[in-house]
């Protein structure tokens, strides 16, 4: 039998003839009445929705986490309730300032996202290849992206714009160390660690709270792509990482990543900011390995291409304001921005209704009083639309986060942080973590860029590097009197 199945209108009718308009004799005018031809010729018109406004290009996959370790004792969340429970996921891997079509290879940090379907609603860790950031306060951010993406009048990148920005936040200066470096350019998607990046909460069956930051362990090991190599790639092969993704799991080479937790009590955390100075919910620090150790939680998998990249890569809407019981926030201020952006962005990206989508609908039970909007999918039937329904409506039957909240004091201000918080330790410890041929390409790389700034630019951005390390300051200015710039 045929696999060939019966062209239809989007109505279901079938059609006649899909290579001919209807005209009025052989040579035309065209006929008003073929709905045929203009149904596709509207529906043609609209393919595109908005491209996200930052995260634009990426590729995704389905898979699943597995509990290997018990941390039941820190969170109540289901997901982690038992050793060798499955969890489905899927995650979005994307590079970040460049456009839908750009190339996979630029210098950018990589976002990795991944929703984990549970039975408690879907939780999403939203995060990147870098454990850190370039701002800590979210009212920065638009700012800090306009820099990244394209000069208004030029509609060219620019690293003018780019170092304007950062040689005036310090606080960049960690991210763009990481930046700079060789993980600026990851050898595709398999090749590189995740993190939530922020501090999150846990809260267990007590009520109890500790502090959480995820890490993502690549299995594949870490690779890199060298500038020059990126570069290339990004003229003759713009769509790597994709196809790099999509080939490893069309042939059954399966990505991994061990999923690691850093934990710490509110005390902990107080005292390890009495000692250090570093306020532990700034997103420009890390929590270092040696004072918080890495705890093996589980292992997650990619093992299954999208079938459709539209209707799940790009119609994913992740929000790090999704989290399930047994998990919380922290006051991070950028944390507490992204709790607003991502649904927000997602109602105008995508729709009303996104989250009813097959791959963004939870895979539990939903039960709300919201109803209907562009597009609506899900059918509530009679369920009632109110709260306080006397008979048969939904309520908090007690099952939720359970959160109690933590303490706040102080005045609601707009506290200058500008000059107060050291910037510069955390770049040099992890400058001087480089083994001198990888410290070698961070001048070079940071050259390229910094060669075409302005001098009072280069001049801040250098104050910056001689700060975190005088070793730092010297091989970039060594790396720019090579490319002949000239330095006063
Ligand atoms: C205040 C700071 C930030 C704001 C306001 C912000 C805002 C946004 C917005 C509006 C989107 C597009 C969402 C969509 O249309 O679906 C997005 C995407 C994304 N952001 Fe952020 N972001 C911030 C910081 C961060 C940080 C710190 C990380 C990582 C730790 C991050 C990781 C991502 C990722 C991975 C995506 C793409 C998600 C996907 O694959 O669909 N963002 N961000």
């Amino acid at each position: 039998m045929s696999k060939t199945k019966q062209l239809t209108t989007a109505s279901g009718i079938p059609v006649a003839d899909n290579q001919n308009s209807i005209s009025a004799g052989p040579r035309g005018p065209l006929l008003l009445q073929d709905f045929h031809l203009i149904e596709k010729l509207q529906h043609f018109n609209r393919e595109r929705i908005p491209e996200r406004v930052v995260h634009a290009k990426g590729s995704g996959a389905y898979g699943s986490f597995t509990v290997t370790h018990d941390i039941s004792a820190h969170t109540k969340a289901q997901l982690f309730s038992a050793i060798g429970k499955r969890t489905e996921v899927f995650v979005r891997f994307s590079t970040v300032g460049g456009e839908r079509g750009s190339a996979d290879t630029e210098r950018d940090p990589r976002g990795f996202a991944v929703r984990f379907y549970t039975e408690q609603g879907n939780w999403d860790l939203v995060g990147n290849n870098t454990p850190m950031f370039f701002i800590k306060d979210p009212i920065k951010f638009p700012d800090f992206v306009h820099t990244q993406k394209r000069d208004p009048q030029t509609n060219l990148k620019s690293s003018g714009m780019m170092f304007d920005f950062w040689s005036k936040a310090p606080e960049s200066l960690h991210q763009v160390t990481m930046l700079f470096s060789s993980r600026g350019t990851p050898d595709g998607y398999r090749h590189m660690d995740g993190f939530g990046s922020h501090t999150f909460s846990l809260i267990n069956e007590a009520g109890e709270r500790v502090f959480v930051k995820w890490h993502l362990r690549t299995e594949q090991g870490i690779k890199n792509l060298s500038a020059e190599l990126a570069q290339r790639l990004a003229g003759s092969d713009p769509d790597y990482a994709q196809r790099d993704l999509y080939g490893a799991i069309e042939h059954g080479q399966f990505p991994r990543w061990e999923l690691r937790a850093q934990i710490a009590t509110q005390q902990e955390l107080a005292r390890w900011e009495t000692r250090t100075g570093w306020n532990p919910f700034d997103l420009t620090k890390v929590w270092p390995h040696a004072d918080f150790p890495l705890i093996t939680v589980g292992m997650l998998e990619l093992d299954r291409n999208p079938a459709n990249y539209h209707a799940e890569v790009e119609q994913v809407a992740f929000s790090p304001a999704n989290v399930v019981p047994g998990m919380g926030y922290s006051p991070d201020k950028m944390l507490q921005g992204r709790l607003f952006a991502y649904h927000d962005a997602q109602l105008y990206r995508v729709g009303t209704n996104h989250q009813q989508l097959a791959v963004n609908a939870p895979r539990c039970p939903v039960h709300h009083q919201q109803r209907d909007g562009a597009m609506t999918i899900y059918d509530h039937g009679a369920a009632p639309n109110y709260e306080n329904v006397s008979e048969a409506g939904t309520a908090p039957l007690g099952f939720g986060h359970g959160d109690a909240g933590w303490p706040v004091t102080g005045s609601a201000a707009r506290h200058d942080e500008r000059g107060t918080g050291d910037d510069f330790t955390q770049a040099g410890n992890l400058f001087r973590l480089m083994p001198m041929e990888e410290q070698q390409h961070l001048f070079e790389n940071l050259a390229g860029p910094l060669s075409q700034v302005s001098p009072a630019i280069l001049k801040r951005q250098l104050a910056h590097f001689d700060r975190a390390d005088a070793a730092y300051g010297a091989g970039v200015r060594a790396a720019l009197e090579k490319r002949g710039v000239l330095i006063d």
